[in-house]
């Protein structure tokens, strides 16, 4: 298998949540890899200092301010992007958030439902409205769902709440929609990428506390492991090559309960 991203430059790729962590460095690899990225969140504050840290490389980063829990601001930057940049040929989902705490047993409702409109139904908006702009113009895209090991097993860290149930329907969603463009014959590729623990702000307080306890950092992942993972290996396989599911996690386990018991 020869893995190219040249049939990638010069195209239109969108990245959520890409003024932080994962998102970022997947936005900084493909811009420079030559590929024209919108990058989605809703600070635009940081989109804004990445584009010009990337100003001189050979794609372009495009900031949209984006609320990914608001379907309207979803719509709005697919409208600007047919209006300004043209076809939608790669989506990665990869805003999410995690609300450590807030315990199933006595947490609060609208916690719950802003991780769940975020991690799933925002990526399910942003998912049919790449789809619709790659069948229109007849483009064999592919989509990313950063998902998470979460999603294939719950953690036994308590206080995680609807995150893995949220990451459980991305695992489900990926699985769906691949059947789901099988039987339309469609060639746009579906993969689901699951980390393990990767060093971002996601969880910064319990991943202080770890780095704390261990005295160093190098267990964890960091975001360009994932960025490699998503760019240079999933968007780099032919055409007729499909990751369905890639899990990339630390060397060794690391164990949160006994963490948090500190
Ligand atoms: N770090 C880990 O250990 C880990 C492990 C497995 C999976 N993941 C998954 O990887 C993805 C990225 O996480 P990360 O670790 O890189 O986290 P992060 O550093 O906290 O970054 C999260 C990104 O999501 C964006 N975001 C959050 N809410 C948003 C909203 N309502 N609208 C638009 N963007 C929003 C944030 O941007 P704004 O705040 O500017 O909007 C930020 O760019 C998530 O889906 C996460 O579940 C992470």
């Amino acid at each position: 298998m020869v893995l190219s991203m040249d049939r990638w430059v010069g195209k239109v790729a969108v990245v959520t949540g890409a003024s932080a962590g994962i998102g970022a460095a997947i936005a900084e690899q493909l811009v420079e890899k030559g590929l024209k990225v919108v990058a989605l969140a809703r600070r635009k504050e940081r989109l804004n200092e990445l584009a010009k840290k990337l100003a001189n490389k050979k794609g372009k980063l495009y900031p949209v301010k984006t609320d990914i829990s608001k379907e309207e601001d979803i719509l709005n930057a697919f409208k600007w992007i047919k209006e300004n940049l043209g076809p939608v040929h790669i989506l990665v989902n990869n805003a999410g958030i995690l609300k450590m705490g807030n315990t199933l047993t006595d947490g609060d409702t609208d916690t719950w439902r802003d991780v769940l409109n975020v991690n799933v139904l925002g990526l399910c908006i942003a998912t049919r409205e790449a789809v619709r702009d790659m069948k229109v113009n007849k483009i064999d895209g592919h989509i990313i769902h950063i998902n998470s090991t979460a999603g294939h097993q719950v953690p036994p860290t308590p206080g995680l709440n609807v995150y893995p149930a949220s990451k459980y329907a991305v695992t489900a969603l990926a699985e769906t929609l691949r059947l789901e463009l099988n039987s339309q014959k469609s060639r746009i590729k579906i993969t689901s990428l699951s980390p393990g623990v990767v060093l971002t702000e996601i969880a910064a307080g319990v991943l202080e506390k770890l780095i704390k306890t261990m005295g160093k950092d190098e267990q964890l992942l960091d975001a360009q492991d994932v960025a490699d993972a998503a760019v240079v290996y999933a968007l780099s396989t032919p055409p007729h090559v499909q990751i369905q599911e890639l899990t990339i996690r630390p060397i060794l386990d690391i164990h949160f309960s006994e963490l948090l018991k500190n």
